[in-house]
């Protein structure tokens, strides 16, 4: 099994910048290279606030700072990062970039350096086949903000050989992370199974069952939710939400199951982007709009709640049905990518698999609309009186 000790990242933006932050904290060294020079400059600076703001919070030691940033090694060109034992590239989600990217810098890297890419929407499969050695490559997902967010996403592309993998397992979950296993599709676990929550919404909202601060407040009050669709898309970003929406749809060649809102585009459309603009769904430039307590009627609540929530365990039961990954993984992968109140597999049972089936069954009648289909495998479920966590 490859030993890691020092990791090298591409591309020091959000994700680069937090994901560097990771490692060093955790012990190893870390070489850093962005393509912009004003960005490799600011590095050292950024990271040196953050960890001395952690310090003085004594989430840090003292003096634990200044030992993590001596870990790290701004580089002024990727041949300078040639002893690194994996590299992780966090460049901006452009395919041909990264494929450029993974050409040059391959012939650098020694033969046992794994090579990984934070893409959150690209095939790793299609990325891998830019190197001539892609069983050594993989895809490794963190979530913003990654010194944060406990999850990460490993993906092994067709070719990926076991021996990387198992090695990032042990790397990641030492430094205490929660890693889960997934297949190289569209939207990987949590971006592909936490669709609904935002779709169904828009979708709710165009019909005019709510507006929006209801609906945010029904998802928060009446199903544990820690943010409303809307007040969550307004904190991503409405165009990045919308970006990736676009992305999981045209990945399925287009199942209606993943059919973006025309009321979404419009809002990208007006540069209504949510918080980073000062308004999306709320307005936050003079004064903020959102989170506010709403009242509204018992059957409104169950309504609204139940159309996200019967979709949401729908897109899970279906990832179990494709092999997406583990039953286990996928609970873990929404609470801890998306901080959701409960796993959905658990959760629908809880509500009975055959109540979930009707009420899809139900919405599909209504609306003759494909993206309402239940999963095969819930089906097959009820059928069965079949459990996920059966002993
Ligand atoms: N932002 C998120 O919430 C998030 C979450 C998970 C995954 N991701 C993925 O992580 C990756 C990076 O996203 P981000 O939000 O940090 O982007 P970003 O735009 O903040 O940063 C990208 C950085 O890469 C640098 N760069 C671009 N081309 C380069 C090249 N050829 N060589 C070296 N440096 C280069 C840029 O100068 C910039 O500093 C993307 O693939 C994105 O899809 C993003």
């Amino acid at each position: 099994m490859p030993e890691i000790k020092t990791v090298a990242i591409v591309g020091l933006g959000t994700m680069g910048h937090g994901i560097a932050h990771c490692f060093a904290q955790a012990g190893y060294d870390v070489l850093v290279f962005d393509a912009l020079q004003d960005t490799r400059n600011g590095f050292l600076p950024k990271i040196t606030k953050t960890l001395q703001r952690l310090e003085e919070k004594e989430i840090l030691a003292a003096g634990e700072a200044s030992n993590i940033v001596s870990r790290c090694t701004v580089c002024s060109s990727l041949e300078a990062l040639a002893s690194a034992d994996l590299l992780i590239e966090a460049i901006a989600e452009d395919f041909v970039a990264k494929q450029t990217l993974f050409r040059s810098i391959e012939p650098i890297l020694r033969d046992s350096c794994i090579i990984g890419t934070n893409t959150s929407s690209l095939p790793i499969t299609a990325l891998a086949a830019s190197c001539t050695r892609p069983e050594r490559f993989i895809g490794i997902h963190f979530f913003n903000p990654a010194p944060r967010m406990p999850l990460v996403e490993l993906v092994p592309g067709l070719e990926t050989e076991e021996a990387s993998v198992t090695a990032l397992q042990t790397a990641l979950t030492s430094m205490g992370k929660k890693v889960v296993l997934a297949r190289d599709t569209p939207g990987f676990i949590v971006n592909r199974i936490a669709r609904p929550f935002y779709g169904e919404a828009l979708r709710m909202l165009e019909e005019q069952v709510a507006d929006e601060a209801t609906i945010d407040c029904i998802l928060r009050s009446h199903a544990s939710f820690k943010m409303g669709p809307f007040e969550l898309m307004d904190l991503i970003g409405i165009d990045i939400n919308f970006a990736v929406s676009e992305q999981v749809f045209a990945a399925f060649y287009f199942d209606p199951r993943y059919r973006p809102s025309i009321q979404q585009r419009r809002m990208v459309d007006a540069k209504r982007l949510g918080r980073k603009s000062g308004r999306g769904f709320y307005q936050y430039d003079e004064g903020d709009t959102s989170g506010s307590t709403v009242p509204f009627d018992k059957t409104l609540a169950e309504y609204v709640t139940h159309r996200i929530l019967f979709l949401l365990m729908n897109e899970a039961i279906d990832a179990v049905f494709l092999g997406v990954a583990s039953v286990e993984d996928i609970e873990t992968a929404m609470c801890a990518g998306v901080s959701y109140p409960k796993g959905l597999l658990a959760w629908a049972e809880e509500f009975g698999l055959a109540t979930v089936l009707d009420g899809l069954i139900a919405l599909h009648e209504e609306y003759g609309d494909d993206r309402y289909r239940p999963s095969p495998l819930l089906r097959r479920m009820v059928k069965n009186k079949a459990s996920f966590f059966a002993e």
